[in-house]
């Protein structure tokens, strides 16, 4: 059987770590002996570019149509002030497929933990999935936009907090059994649904050990005690800007991946970095993370577990033998790195068919 993947590599350094994650997917699926067909999409800036919008008709039609989709990154300095920026794009691309459950797993390679720049005895044991609620909240509330005036709702049903809570329960079974709530209750009404929904549910998990905390309080335990977490299950600015600051216990924003899943229908795979306009073009970008989504497209976006261990252990085994994109330290390059992989993923194809 063959699958379909849709690439979407957008701006910046989308393009070069897009690039990366599709000859990793490729040299997996060959190792495992199953074939994938890529297309590929404009999306984002690239998009505003060729068709005047950041998410064109034709691209949405192509990412229904595909089993998944990986995105590279969208956005930069030059449509900032275009009519719809390319971020609209994402945000459309998110609510057009019901993608309401962002998993940002977050833990620390072999070989790198020295490098955080957290202190080697708080990042120990470290290993976090952020359960991000990715189709409402803030992001998708009414809005209005004046010169003297602005306005962002944030609402909340307790339908939509029930289903990412089920899905953060679930792999909390699936991993130490520990949910940390968090949220901001002492404030906001919707958070005060949001917890309540959260007690409601965890009745149905009772092997699940629950846990609430506030967004301010979370923010300074996550980097102060990261091994107390298990499973954070968050709305979706709030899992916005949390895992950009747990990136830090990884030691860079640019080795996280993410998966993007709703009831039904192709999942999106994407690195949680940006599209990084300082770096773009110089083929410096750490890779890492698009490997890393790569790996969670096999896993969660086409059910092919064997093809993600074999990614995620072609990229563990590169770190651990001193792979390093300059962000860690290091010189090699996109294309450098990108190889320390791609040789890792064949030697192992070649082992496994001896
Ligand atoms: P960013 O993540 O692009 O960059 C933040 C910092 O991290 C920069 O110094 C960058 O060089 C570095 N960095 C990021 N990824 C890296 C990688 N793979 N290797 C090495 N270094 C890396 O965030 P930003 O600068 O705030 O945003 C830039 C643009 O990207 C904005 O337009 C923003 O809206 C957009 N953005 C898009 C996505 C997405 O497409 N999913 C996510 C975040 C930001
Ligand atoms: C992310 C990004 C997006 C978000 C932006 C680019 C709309 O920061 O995927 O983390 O805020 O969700
Ligand atoms: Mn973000």
């Amino acid at each position: 059987m063959t699958h379909s993947v849709l690439l979407l590599p957008g701006d910046g350094i989308g393009p070069e770590v897009t690039e990366v994650a599709r000859t990793c997917m490729e040299a997996a699926a060959a190792a495992e002996g199953f074939a994938v067909r890529f297309d590929e999409a404009p999306f984002g800036g690239a998009a505003i570019d060729e068709a005047g919008t950041p998410l064109p008709d034709a691209t949405l039609e192509k990412a229904k149509a595909s089993d998944a989709i990986f995105l590279g990154a969208v956005g930069g300095p030059k449509w900032d002030d275009a009519p719809e920026r390319p971020e609209k794009g994402l945000l459309g691309i998110r609510k057009a497929l019901g993608l309401f459950a962002n998993l940002r797993p977050v833990k620390v390679f072999d070989g790198l933990e020295d490098f955080s720049p957290l202190k080697l005895e708080r990042v120990k044991g470290a290993d976090v999935l952020i359960v991000r609620e990715l189709t409402g909240g803030l992001y998708f509330g009414e809005k209005r936009e004046g010169d003297d005036e602005a306005f962002d709702g944030c609402a909340y049903s307790a339908e939509e907090v029930e289903r990412i809570a089920r899905i953060a329960f679930k792999a909390a079974q699936a991993r130490s059994g520990r949910v940390t709530s968090v949220d901001k209750a002492n404030v906001l009404a919707t958070s005060r649904l949001w917890r309540r929904t959260v007690e409601r549910v965890s009745g149905d998990y009772p092997d699940v050990v629950l846990d609430h905390m506030y967004v301010d309080a979370a923010a300074m335990a996550l980097v102060t005690h990261p091994a107390r977490f298990d499973v954070i299950l968050t709305e979706n600015l709030f899992g916005d800007i949390l895992s950009d600051e747990a990136a830090v216990i990884a030691g860079s924003i640019g080795l996280l991946g993410s998966a993007s899943l709703g009831a039904s229908g192709p999942g999106l795979f994407e690195p949680i970095h940006g599209s990084a306009p300082d770096i773009a073009g110089r083929g410096i970008a750490n890779p890492g993370g698009a490997i890393a989504s790569a790996a969670m497209l096999m896993r969660h976006g086409l059910d092919r577990p064997g093809a993600a261990d074999r990614i995620e252990a072609a990229l563990a085994g590169a770190l651990k033998a001193g792979a390093r994109t300059a962000d860690l330290g290091g010189e090699d390059g996109t294309q450098a790195f990108a190889e320390a992989v791609l040789t890792r993923l064949k030697s192992e194809a070649r082992r496994g068919a001896a």
